[in-house]
């Protein structure tokens, strides 16, 4: 019996309609437009407005669109990742959510949080219930809505991040296309560089937190970027290492977006050329989640089946992995 390999057969990304541009930041904090695209890249983000909303619309918007797209009955659908580190609420999971909002009767599911590299983790956890037997179907999820714990007073994070998301859809396949290989790592002693510092177990809301503005996220930029520059790099540099590949194999590599420095670093350390590399950072910013599937539903009609393609990641943590996927559809 030939091995069966877990594939991305459909995807849909879901986007806010309100643009947050550097130009609008201009007029939030002392920054500037020049700083913002020297730095980052970042020429605009999404923002998701209206009482209520959260994750779990980004999420739900992407998997309905998902479902029309690829003619799938809800019903068939058996599991649920939800990749998220800003999800509705503490409990229950966004993933359960998002399941009720769109009518996944027979899903089960849950949270998964690994910061920017939460999607591959979920895409990794995805695929290996999918080649064992125990899935055939399952939809993974990777969304964010950073509005909600970004502080518009902090000029340092606030240019950088966008709300968004997107879904795929795995499914078994016995042709050798998909997931081939998946590399990831956690390093925890990276949290003192990143994070939110209340409103979880060790520091719950209160009065004076709030004042103090600890539901925001926290992060020692150059200190993250050193991490990210050379993790990133090396794992992708890895995953085709331990596989044989060389750069001329690959199709495209889809990395995590938070900084171009750091893509075009990556790159290079692959051997990759500018044109091998999904970037859309000056347009979404760092929807941390939803960076990697947003650029695969952008590239879609250019991928063709038996595509090599890398993905990559880097976050907080820290995190950081890559996966090794064979295009299975035109
Ligand atoms: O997504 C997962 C993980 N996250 C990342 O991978 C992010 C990694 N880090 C980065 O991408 C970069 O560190 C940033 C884009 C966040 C910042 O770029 P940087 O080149 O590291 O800038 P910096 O934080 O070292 O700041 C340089 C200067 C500082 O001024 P002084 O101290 O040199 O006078 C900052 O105060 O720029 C100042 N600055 C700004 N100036 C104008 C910081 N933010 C801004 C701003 N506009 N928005």
């Amino acid at each position: 019996m030939s091995k069966i390999t877990a594939a991305i057969t459909g995807i849909n990304a879901w986007l806010p309609e309100t643009v947050l541009t550097n130009a609008d930041l201009e007029k939030m904090v002392d920054t500037t437009d020049e700083w913002i695209v020297s730095r980052s890249c970042v020429k605009e983000r999404r923002i998701l407005k209206g009482e209520g909303k959260g994750t779990s619309t980004i999420g739900a918007n992407a998997v309905q669109g998902l479902l029309k797209k690829t003619n799938t009955n809800p019903d068939s659908i058996e599991l649920l990742i939800c990749a998220t580190t800003t999800p509705d609420m503490q409990f229950p999971a966004t993933a359960n959510v998002i399941c009720d909002m769109v009518g996944l009767k027979h899903a089960w599911g849950f949270d998964l949080n690994a910061a920017c590299s939460g999607f591959l983790y979920a895409l990794t956890t995805a695929a290996r219930m999918i080649e064992s037997g125990a899935i055939r179907r399952a939809i993974v999820v990777g969304a964010d809505k950073m509005s909600s714990i970004i502080d518009y007073t902090d000029r340092a994070t606030c240019i950088i991040f966008g709300d968004g998301g997107s879904a795929v859809l795995l499914e078994p396949n016995s042709n050798g296309l998909g997931i081939q290989d998946c590399i990831m790592y956690s390093d925890g002693s990276g949290k003192a560089h990143l994070h939110q510092k209340a409103g979880g177990s060790a520091m719950p809301a209160s009065k004076e937190t709030v004042e103090q503005r600890l539901h925001y996220v926290y992060q020692e930029g150059q200190a993250v970027y050193k991490f990210a520059v050379s993790r990133m790099a090396d794992v992708g540099y890895e995953i085709l290492t331990k596989n044989g590949l060389t750069s001329e194999d690959i199709a495209w590599l889809v990395p995590h977006q938070a900084n171009k420095r750091i893509i075009d670093a990556t790159a290079r350390k692959m051997g990759l050329p500018d044109e091998k590399v999904m970037i859309n950072i000056e347009k979404y910013g760092n929807t941390t989640n939803g960076t990697i599937p947003i650029c695969l539903w952008e590239w879609e009609k250019k991928l063709h089946k038996g595509d090599n393609i890398i993905l990559c990641a880097f976050g907080g943590g820290f995190t950081w992995g890559a996966v090794w996927v064979k295009w299975a559809y035109e």
